[in-house]
C-alpha cells in the first residue's frame, strides 16, 4: 500500500512526496524530530511530544511551523488515512531552505521551516516478539555531541552503534561517557539491582524521554523504589534485571548486556510489571 504522507501542507502518496535538496534537514541534520506511538488507532502522549518538540525548536532558535492543534489534526489524518492500529508517526521539522547552501541560518522572517509527517505500520507493537524474548545490549562509547536533550535528527553514531551490536549478535548499545552510562542509542536505559529502578538523571547528556517520564510516574504510583544517579555498565551487568524505555519499543526489557546474563535471562518481573500498566495507561489516555 501507498503511505499518505504530509510535506509542507500537502498530503501526498509517498511516491510524489519532495523537499528542496537544499532543504538544511537534508544538508546539515539542521531539524528536529518526533516519533509518537499509536495503539488502538489513537496517539499515545500525544501533549508530551509538543511540548518536547517546542522545546527543541525553541533551543535551536527554530520556528514551530504550524499550532500545535494543526500538528494533532495532521497525525490524526495521517493515521486515519493510512488505516493504523498500532504504529507510530515519525514527524520532522527542519529550518528549511533558502535556495543555497550556507553554514549561516538563513532568516527565519523570510525562511519557513520545513515539516515532514508520515506513518509506520506496526500490526504487533504492543504485543512483540522482540518484548517477550528481551534484548540483548552491548556497551559502546559515547562519542555524540553535547546536546542530547534536543532531539535532533543526527542519528548517524546511533545508527552505527545499532549495526556495531548487530554484528556483535546484540539488539541494540548502551552508550558511555566518563565511565558512566548515558542512554541507548534510541532509548532511555534503566536496570533494577534488590528492587530499586536506577537511571541516570535528566541533562543535557540524554534525552528526555517521554517514555521515561511516564514510566517514572508509573513506578512511584505503584510503590517501587526509583533513584536517578549515574551509574556504570558494571553495575548494570550484575543487576537483577534491565530494560530501555522509548515511544517505539514501550517498556523493553533487556537480558544480557555485554555477554554478562541478567537474572535467569528472561524478562524480569519489574520490566513485565512496567511495560504492562504502561501500556494500559497508554490505551487508556491515548487521544
Ligand atoms: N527515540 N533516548 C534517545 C537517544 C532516543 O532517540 C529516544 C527515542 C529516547 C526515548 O524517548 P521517548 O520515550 O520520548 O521515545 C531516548 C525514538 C523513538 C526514535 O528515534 O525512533
Amino acid at each position: 500500500m501507498t503511505r499518505t504522507v504530509y510535506v509542507n501542507g500537502e498530503y501526498l502518496p509517498e511516491t510524489e512526496a519532495k523537499i528542496s535538496i537544499f532543504d538544511r534537514g537534508f544538508l546539515m541534520a539542521d531539524a528536529v524530530y518526533e516519533v509518537t506511538s499509536v495503539l488502538g488507532g489513537k496517539l499515545v502522549d500525544f501533549e508530551g511530544h509538543a511540548v518536547r518538540l517546542e522545546r527543541s525548536l525553541n533551543e535551536l532558535g527554530m520556528n514551530a511551523p504550524c499550532t500545535k492543534e494543526e500538528l494533532l489534526e495532521i497525525h490524526r489524518k495521517l493515521v486515519e488515512e493510512n488505516e493504523i492500529d498500532e504504529g507510530l508517526v515519525y514527524l520532522q521539522v527542519t529550518r528549511g531552505s533558502d535556495g543555497d547552501r550556507d553554514f549561516v541560518f538563513p532568516d527565519p522572517e523570510t525562511t519557513q521551516p520545513g515539516l515532514v509527517l508520515f506513518t509506520q505500520n506496526k500490526p504487533n507493537l504492543a504485543d512483540s516478539e522482540a518484548s517477550k524474548k528481551g534484548a540483548k545490549i552491548i556497551s559502546i562509547e559515547d562519542i555524540r555531541w553535547g546536546r542530547r536533550d534536543i532531539k535532533t535528527t543526527q542519528l548517524l553514531y546511533p545508527s552505527m552503534g545499532k549495526m556495531m551490536a548487530k554484528a556483535a549478535g546484540a539488539d541494540d548499545a548502551w552508550m558511555i561517557e566518563d565511565g558512566h552510562v548515558t542512554e541507548g542509542t534510541s532509548n532511555n536505559a534503566y536496570f533494577v539491582k534488590n528492587g530499586t529502578i536506577v537511571t541516570r538523571p535528566l541533562s543535557k547528556d540524554i534525552l528526555h524521554g517521554i517514555t521515561r517520564a511516564a514510566v517514572m510516574r508509573l513506578a512511584e504510583e505503584a510503590q517501587l523504589k526509583v533513584e536517578e544517579r549515574l551509574f556504570t555498565i558494571d553495575e548494570a551487568k550484575e543487576a537483577d534485571e534491565a530494560f530501555t524505555t522509548s515511544a517505539s519499543a514501550f517498556v523493553m526489557p533487556v537480558i544480557e548486556i555485554d555477554g554478562a546474563t541478567l537474572g535467569d535471562g528472561t524478562p524480569g518481573p519489574i520490566a513485565k510489571q512496567l511495560r504492562e500498566i504502561y501500556l494500559d495507561e497508554a490505551r487508556k489516555k491515548a487521544i
